[in-house]
């Protein structure tokens, strides 16, 4: 089946709702299960999913307030399940190695103790986690604290964008090989391809994730238009930046603001990727703006001082190598030379403790990786020794290493919590290879 481009609205993932809540704690329930999903119209796709729900259901937490999600696994497989970004006990964290058998079930303690932020949860099952993640096994997890940034757009002009490719056969059902990423040729928004959006003429905040397992994309509106930064992967930043493109690796969010309000009714644009290859992951979703002649009432905006960051200023106490590449003899993805195993801890990390993280992408074009730290929200400081773009000096947990760089990155370890936690390349198709490795933080 053909994708039409933007005939099919664009959905927005449902909001969980709490099985019980109590004074201190809003308790979750979701089943991994495979589904039949709507990617094409009037056809159906064999999925894993949280709740039938591909992507999976949004989880709304605050501030401040302890979220318990309890876990049926009802796969033919082990998962985990990981909440991307989360400062969480290692317990907690989905480890890898720490699964659900099929039939088993298990809470995780989510104390969302850090700032509010757009955070996803997926699987984690090692060697799997490429393919379940594939196969439907994402969904967002948002922290929302009410006293910060009270003037952005907010309610039903929030809107999360969950970005990932994927390949279809004629019967409209997944093609999966880890090593075939090049044939991913769609790239759905919200589990759709190229659908369409009615927006009215003010400002939206839009919160971009890109899902894709090895895909890096590129945004941009077709006009040329502004899309004002307001957060990365660690919540608001400082200060909004203006942007015309914006690039995103595997796992990187950002949060936007776009000002439709200057566009007449009937306007229609295109948020493009300009690194796709194919129509349907050039063109990934078509804004139409509703109305006529006149501008909606719209009491949001963009304050100058969006968030007040706590200054990492402490001394630096560490400052460790990460090596990234691709052994060609052996087919093998290695950090530091190694695959993971479960026994290896590269670092081990005193709490409360500054080090700087320089990783290394030794490989040629097109090897592409990221490197993503469990845990924390880092500081990214230079690339090649020069200071970075000022999008990238706020907290992020994903940091994009394109072949042959040198990033360096600044992490304090100001959580509570101690113990054995993953790091990775978040190029999934790798990481599931064994890309991956561990840190233990002491007291
Ligand atoms: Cu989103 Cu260890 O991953
Ligand atoms: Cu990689």
């Amino acid at each position: 089946p053909a994708v039409q481009p933007f005939t099919t609205p664009l959905p927005i993932p449902p909001v969980l709702s709490p099985v019980y809540s109590d004074r201190g704690t809003d308790y979750y329930e979701m089943t991994a299960k495979p589904a039949n999903v709507e990617i094409l119209p009037g056809t159906r796709t064999n999925m894993l999913t949280f709740n039938g729900s591909f992507p999976g259901p949004t989880i709304k937490a605050r501030q401040g307030r302890p979220v318990q999600v309890k876990i049926l696994n009802g796969l033919d497989n082990v998962t985990a399940v990981h909440l991307h970004g989360g400062n969480v006990p290692h317990e907690d964290d989905g480890h890898p190695l720490d699964v659900l058998q099929p039939g088993q079930t298990r809470t995780y303690h989510y104390p969302n103790i850090q700032r509010a932020a757009t955070l996803w949860y997926h699987d984690h099952a090692h060697h799997l986690e490429a393919e379940q993640i594939y196969r439907g096994l994402a969904g967002l997890y948002l922290i929302e604290d009410r006293t910060d940034s009270p003037t952005l757009p907010r309610g039903q002009f929030d809107i999360p964008l969950m970005f990932r490719d994927i390949a279809l056969d004629d019967s409209a059902q997944l093609l999966w090989n880890n090593n075939d990423s090049a044939r991913r040729n769609i790239v759905l928004t919200n589990g759709k391809a190229q659908p369409k959006l009615r927006v009215r003429r003010r400002r939206y905040r839009f919160r971009l994730l890109n899902a894709s397992n090895d895909r890096v994309m590129s945004f941009r509106l077709s006009n040329g238009a502004e899309m004002v930064q307001i957060a990365s992967d660690g919540g608001l930043m400082a200060r909004p930046v203006r942007r015309t493109e914006i690039g995103l690796y595997p796992a990187e969010r950002v949060d936007v603001v776009v000002d439709f309000s200057a566009l007449p009714g009937g306007t229609q644009l295109v948020l493009q990727n300009t690194v796709g290859d194919t129509p349907a992951t050039k063109d990934v979703l078509q804004f139409e703006v509703a109305g006529g002649a006149r501008r909606d009432d719209d009491d949001s905006s963009v304050p100058a001082k969006l968030s007040v960051l706590p200054p990492i200023g402490a001394p630096v106490m560490q400052t460790r190598k990460v090596l990234l590449s691709f052994d060609f003899k052996q087919g093998a993805f290695l950090i530091n030379g190694k695959q993971y195993d479960p026994n290896r801890v590269d670092f081990t990390v005193k709490k409360g403790s500054t080090e700087i993280w320089e990783i290394t992408n030794a490989d040629p074009d097109p090897f592409a990786h990221s490197l993503h730290v469990h845990q924390i929200q880092f500081r990214v400081l230079d690339r090649g020794g020069k200071a970075v773009e000022p999008w990238e000096a706020y907290p992020k947990d994903t940091v994009s290493v394109p072949s042959g760089q040198t990033v360096r990155i600044l992490i304090k370890f100001d959580s509570p919590f101690t113990g054995l936690y993953p790091f990775h390349c978040h190029f999934v198709g790798h990481s599931s290879m064994a890309m991956m490795a561990q840190f233990n933080i002491v007291p």
